[in-house]
């Protein structure tokens, strides 16, 4: 029986429809190089009619893989195939992660994590927060909510354009949690401490709307997950009054740390180099 630690070589991947475009393998083929582990990380594209037999293949004892990583469109199918999940991706019904132990395909969710991670390297003391305003209320959305919920934020305010979607979140998390449409969102941040954009608003030179960070508190964060462009329109707006920011990268250079350690055995570092290299694989995609 294969032991997802060993050391020996390793075969992981990414599987997701379309994949081409996946980071991923320029993140897990740098840490491979960079402590010299034998392994490899492919790209695997899995059309969704495809995915129930990918997990079977998977769960096989003949397999080739460690595990993986599963993308869009198929993490809530994964969270359900797979034979053990943990709380986390339980809890979010989507799973990013599978990792082969004792026979069984486990599975968890580390995009919460990631956006955590990233935080307490780039902004250490940023969670010392009441007040948190959530934009957005989609899959990406949602990881933060619970992560922000589980580092103990006592308030939450998830604002979206459909505010059933919102609604639903505050339901799925609990007590912390409170949900609005957009006609609330300046209000909400009169004397918040944290701002995070998870929506599309911004993404690729798209516009999105002024919003008056100068009613936060004057050191709150603002944070953006889109991380093209580097410098969303958000993080701009609040940079021109003074308020410190984080981009959204470091979110997807720390949400692979996890899978990297199960697979390959070893811990990695988010180092400058990573970042840099996985800035020049999108402008040469641009
Ligand atoms: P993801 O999985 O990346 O979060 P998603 O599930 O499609 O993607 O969610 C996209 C989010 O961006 C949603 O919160 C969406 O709002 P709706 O739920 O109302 O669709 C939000 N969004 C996208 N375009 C927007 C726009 N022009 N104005 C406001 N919100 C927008």
């Amino acid at each position: 029986m294969r032991d997802s630690r060993e050391t020996s070589f390793a075969r992981a991947f990414v599987a997701g429809y379309p994949i081409k475009h996946s980071r991923s393998p320029v993140i897990h083929g740098h840490w491979l190089q960079a402590y010299g582990l034998p392994g490899t990380y492919e790209k695997i594209a899995v059309a969704p009619e495809d995915f129930g037999d990918f997990m079977l293949r998977l769960k096989d004892a003949d397999s080739p893989y460690r595990g993986g990583n599963i993308t869009i469109p198929h993490k809530e199918a994964a969270s359900r195939l797979v034979d053990r999940i943990d709380p986390v991706a339980e809890e979010l019904g989507a799973a990013n992660t599978l990792w082969r132990e004792d026979g069984l395909l486990h599975a968890t969710n580390t995009d919460g994590i990631g956006f955590v991670a990233n935080l307490d390297a780039q902004h250490p003391g940023w969670d010392k927060v009441d007040r948190a305003v959530v934009l957005g209320a989609g899959g990406a959305s949602r990881a933060i909510l619970q992560a922000l919920r589980d580092r103990g934020i006592s308030e939450i305010h998830v604002v979206n354009r459909t505010i059933e979607r919102a609604q639903e979140l505050a339901d799925r998390f609990g007590a912390p949690l409170h949900a609005h449409g957009m006609d609330a969102l300046n209000s909400l941040l009169d004397g918040a401490g944290l701002f995070v954009n998870t929506t599309s608003l911004g993404m690729d030179g798209t516009a999105a709307p002024l919003l008056p960070f100068d009613r936060m508190k004057n050191d709150a964060l603002v944070t953006d997950i889109v991380y093209v462009p580097l410098k969303t329109p958000f993080l701009q707006q609040a940079e021109q009054i003074g308020l410190p920011t984080v981009d959204g990268l470091g979110m997807l250079l720390h949400q692979a740390v996890p899978g990297f350690e199960r697979w390959f055995g070893q811990k990695p570092e988010v180092t400058a180099e990573l970042r840099q290299l996985v800035l020049e694989d999108i402008e040469a995609h641009a």
